[in-house]
């Protein structure tokens, strides 16, 4: 008998997210488990659990997916089931909090892609604004951009501290280098954006970043994508749909949440699919979502 394709979806949460959910079973996962309030102690022994109940050449066929809304926490997870395999048996392992590694997997691809084909510019060419980035959506879009290269910066609307903090945590995990700025009033915002190619905001849904007359101001800026959806936008003057859309008074593109939306979402079911069809367990995360995106934009 065929072997059934097994996912195990852990949240630190109250409830695993119906979107996860129902992205697995379409992705083609015949089973999908809920398991939550799981904490950090809990991971090992459910991991063993799913490895030790298959002979371990069906340790392919069985999947943890790790939930929440916590990057740093989802990797750490990552890190501690990876641990707790014992070879032979293996699992699947994978992670995206609040569907964050794969929209900002999404969001810099698309932007990578605008720069490329519009201005025949890399990443690596480009300076980065990154306003949410206590988030778990900023957060990955920052680490994402500052691998590929990109000069980045990640703005904290609330002062200085917090955002000093996740660059010293993306310094230690990743290895990259980037700068925390004080986005505490209009007026800093206006001038953090001043020398900048690409803005990406991912802010709190309903909550404006910057006007338009802001952005306006910016003379540098290529590239602008806004990950929030809901009234009023991230970025002023991008309509939800742009998708490379020039903004009114400016030289650069927009890029709107419904444009990340579609593209996050085959992110998503691409690895989980990529999970069920692979010869040997993966370990997924935001670094692979991107090259993934990378690959679906193009
Ligand atoms: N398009 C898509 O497919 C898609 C998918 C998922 C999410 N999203 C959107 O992406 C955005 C980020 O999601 P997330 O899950 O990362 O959200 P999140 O974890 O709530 O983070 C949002 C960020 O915004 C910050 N913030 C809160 N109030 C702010 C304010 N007044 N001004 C500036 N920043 C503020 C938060 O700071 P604190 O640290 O203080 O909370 C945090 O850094 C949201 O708008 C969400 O709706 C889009």
């Amino acid at each position: 008998m065929a072997a059934k394709n097994i996912l195990h979806m852990l949240t630190p949460h109250k409830h695993v997210s119906p979107f996860d959910v129902n992205m697995a079973l379409d992705a083609g996962y015949d089973s999908v488990t809920p398991y939550e309030d799981v904490t950090m102690e809990d991971v090992a022994d459910l991991v063993q659990d799913v490895i030790f109940s298959r002979p371990p050449d069906r340790g392919v066929h069985s999947a943890v997916f790790f939930g929440g809304d916590d990057a740093v926490l989802a990797l750490d997870m990552i890190e501690t089931a990876k641990g707790a395999l014992v070879p032979p048996f293996g699992c699947n392992i994978m992670a995206d909090p609040a569907g964050s590694f794969t929209t900002a997997a999404a969001m810099v691809a698309l932007v990578e892609k605008t720069l490329k084909d519009k201005m025949g510019k890399a990443l690596s060419d480009v300076s980065i604004a990154v306003f949410g980035a206590t988030g778990v959506v900023g957060y990955c879009a920052a680490v994402i951009s500052a691998l590929e290269g990109a000069r980045v910066k990640i703005v904290g609307y609330s002062g200085l501290e917090r955002v000093q903090k996740r660059a010293d945590e993306m310094k230690e995990r990743f290895g990259v280098t980037v700068k925390p700025v004080d986005g505490s009033s209009d007026e800093k915002n206006t001038a953090i954006i001043a020398d900048v190619e690409v803005v990406f905001s991912a802010a709190r849904a309903g909550v404006q970043v910057l006007s338009l007359e802001q952005l306006q101001t910016a003379e540098k800026l290529l590239v602008a994508a806004d990950a929030n959806a809901v009234p009023p936008l991230g970025l002023d003057g991008i309509e939800v749909m742009a998708n490379g859309e020039p903004i009114e008074g400016t030289n650069a593109l927009g890029i709107g949440a419904l444009a990340v939306g579609p593209m996050k979402s085959n992110t998503e079911q691409g690895l989980l699919k990529r999970m069920i069809e692979a010869k040997e367990p993966q370990s997924l995360d935001f670094r692979d979502a991107f090259q993934l995106a990378r690959s679906l934009v193009s």
